[in-house]
């Protein structure tokens, strides 16, 4: 059962403040009386966390603008507010960004998070959250012992850049908890869709704004089949926040919970956050969240507006991922219920875009070609 006053007067770290998730759960983390500070690399004249708020007055985050990559700074940050808990969501996290370069997500996304989790060891922080994807997991659809749906103790297996910065930082992640018994809660989650994505890369912004736009949305050649899980940001932000106000209990009183060899250490600190559980799953046609590409853009049309998609080639270095979609049993069994269905959650999210289209167009424009 969730505490209601968990998060009165805890003092909260946010990484990526001006990011789209991170913007959520600073929204709910003030709406819960948590004291927030929120990182964020630069100051953006269109704040998402504005834009949700929908020009009503509210708290606002303590913001510090700073880089991830300078431990210092953020052990200075950590120590002058005296943070208690870190939800660490900043990286590189669009996929084709990620493969046009590198160098640079791998840098940001690895140490990155290693600068956050040693800051968090070096102060004995009881709880730090981890933003991990299931594209960690990577190509399984082959593999005769761990089948779809994935389950956190399996192999990861990311191929492209983003994918393998994710796979890194979260053995890092996990490295942290059994070396050194940080209570580090891994969240790998499914795709996340909701108002306030300004990634205009991503399937369902881009095919919202483009068919606002009247143009035609676009699928990668091959990809109309591929089978993604979506899940609503507010249940994410929901599990991520049920996540840390149990990190305590997973770990037990002396870290006594934490297994110490063998099979139990699979994948232990981390979460599958999606909708179902494996009982669910056993026929995933009744899972209306697992959509292929097709059938994703087929609802969008006929939410916005009815134009064929266009079928364009994919980049040389773009690897499409079979299909994706995760057991979240082990985050039910914490306590964790999805509250938005994928019809309602579209529903907002065409809404949210339709409403503020002329604030996203110009953002959006190189998208929209
Ligand atoms: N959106 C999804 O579908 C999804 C799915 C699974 C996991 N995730 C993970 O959730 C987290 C949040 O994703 P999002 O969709 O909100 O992405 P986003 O791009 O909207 O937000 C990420 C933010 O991190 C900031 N950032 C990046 N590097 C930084 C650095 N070195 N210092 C400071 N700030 C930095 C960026 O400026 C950006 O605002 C990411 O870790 C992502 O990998 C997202």
């Amino acid at each position: 059962m969730k505490n209601k006053n968990f998060w009165f007067g805890k003092r909260v770290l946010v990484t990526g403040a001006d990011g789209f998730v991170a913007a959520h759960l600073i929204k709910k983390l003030i709406d819960n009386d948590a004291v927030v500070i929120a990182t964020a690399r630069h100051k953006r004249p269109l704040k998402t966390l504005d834009l949700l708020r929908e020009g009503k007055v509210a708290n606002q985050p303590d913001m510090e603008y700073c880089d991830l990559l300078d431990y210092e700074e953020i052990r200075r940050v950590c120590d002058r507010h005296q943070i208690d808990t870190i939800f660490h969501l900043a990286a590189t996290a669009i996929v084709s960004a990620a493969a046009d370069a590198p160098m640079s997500t791998i840098e940001n996304n690895v140490m990155g998070t290693l600068n956050v989790l040693e800051v968090a060891r070096i102060n004995n922080m009881p709880r730090v959250l981890i933003a991990s994807s299931d594209k960690s997991y990577g190509d399984h659809t082959t593999d005769k012992y761990e089948k779809l749906p994935y389950k956190e103790n399996y192999a990861l297996r990311g191929l492209d850049v983003y994918s393998s910065s994710k796979v890194c930082s979260d053995m890092i992640a996990q490295t942290y908890a059994f070396q050194f018994k940080l209570p580090v809660m891994i969240c790998r989650s499914s795709n996340i869709y909701g108002p306030g994505d300004m990634n205009f890369t991503r399937l369902i912004p881009r095919t919202i704004m483009r068919l606002m736009s009247d143009g035609p949305p676009v699928i990668n050649t091959g990809n109309e089949n591929v089978l993604r899980e979506y899940i609503y940001v507010e249940d994410v932000v929901d599990a991520y926040m049920l996540m840390a106000e149990q990190a305590e209990s997973y770990y037990g009183t002396d870290h006594k919970n934490i297994p110490r060899s063998g099979v139990d250490t699979y994948g232990w600190p981390a979460f599958n956050v999606g909708s179902y559980t494996k009982n669910d799953l056993i026929d995933i046609n009744k899972c209306l969240s697992i959509k292929s590409v097709d059938s994703l853009i087929k609802i969008l049309r006929e939410k916005v507006r009815d134009i064929e998609p266009n079928i364009i080639p994919k980049p040389s270095n773009f690897i499409e991922i079979p299909d994706q979609y995760i057991d979240a049993s082990k985050l039910f069994d914490l306590g964790f219920k999805p509250k938005v269905s994928f019809e309602e959650g579209i529903e907002k999210t065409t809404t949210w875009y339709k409403k503020n289209f002329s604030k996203l167009e110009p953002l959006a424009a190189k998208y929209l070609e």
